[in-house]
């Protein structure tokens, strides 16, 4: 049976695809307050302002490619079971040939019905006011806003509590409740993280490698593989 290694990443990991992070000092949070383009009271009171605000992400998101390393990712499944659970709303992963990817805080290339969060499209272009789904309620960004769960909590749980080695890559380990996912990983399982910076602590028995992932992530899979 294949070694098990769960990966959990954030925006650092497609800040070299030219994706912007949220809190670093060019990071979108710096220039869109959270309140007025990411929270669930927002998209009902300012629902245009939240669209247009995904709808550049989208617009973003389609024009990146994915870097070295999302590739280097997506080549460990030649020797292990690989589950990645991504802040991420991007598909760099998916595009890179990863093939299980956990979406915690949703996709931007889907849209969704604003009644029933079970009602989902694949979506890539705008979303605009008056398109509706198929109950006709307004159809909104497939993204976990503030104030609303995590999407797949209990299955990233049961994946990284089995695992062998844990690598966490670009988060600044802030949001809850993805981040404490990394607390669950088992004691005897390799742990590393590797970001620029981490704002919130580094969990117990992870080793910090600090840099670009692009830079550090093939190393360390090209070593994982031999
Ligand atoms: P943040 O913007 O909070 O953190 C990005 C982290 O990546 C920082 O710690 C940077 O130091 C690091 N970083 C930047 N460039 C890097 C690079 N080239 N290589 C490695 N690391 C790099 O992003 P997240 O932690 O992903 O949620 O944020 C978590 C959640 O907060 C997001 O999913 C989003 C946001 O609000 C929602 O919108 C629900």
């Amino acid at each position: 049976m294949k070694k098990k290694i769960v990966v959990f990443t954030g925006a650092g990991i497609s800040a070299e695809s030219g994706i912007r992070t949220f809190r670093d000092n060019d990071g979108l949070w710096n220039e869109y307050p959270v309140a007025e383009v990411a929270t669930k009271f927002a998209l009902e009171h300012n629902t245009e302002i939240v669209l247009k605000f995904y709808n550049q992400r989208r617009l973003a998101a389609a024009k990146a490619q994915p870097n070295f390393a999302h590739i280097a990712l997506a080549e460990l499944e030649s020797t292990y079971e690989v589950i990645i659970l991504t802040q991420n709303v991007d598909d760099l992963h998916e595009r890179a040939g990863s093939s299980n990817v956990i979406h915690l805080h949703g996709q931007l290339n889907r849209a969704q019905s604003s009644i029933d969060s079970s009602i989902v499209y694949a979506w890539d272009k705008p979303i605009h006011i008056g398109q509706h789904c198929e109950l006709n309620s307004q159809l909104r960004p497939n993204i976990v806003l503030f104030g609303e769960p995590v999407l797949h909590l209990e299955e990233a749980r049961r994946h990284i509590k089995s695992a062998d080695k844990v690598l966490a890559i670009g988060s600044s380990l802030t949001v809850l409740p993805a981040a404490s996912l990394l607390k669950k990983a088992p004691y005897k399982a390799e742990k590393i993280l590797v970001s620029l910076d981490v704002k919130g602590k580094i969990p117990y028995g992870y080793k910090f490698l600090r840099g670009k992932a692009a830079n550090i992530v093939p190393a360390i899979c090209k070593n994982w593989i031999l």
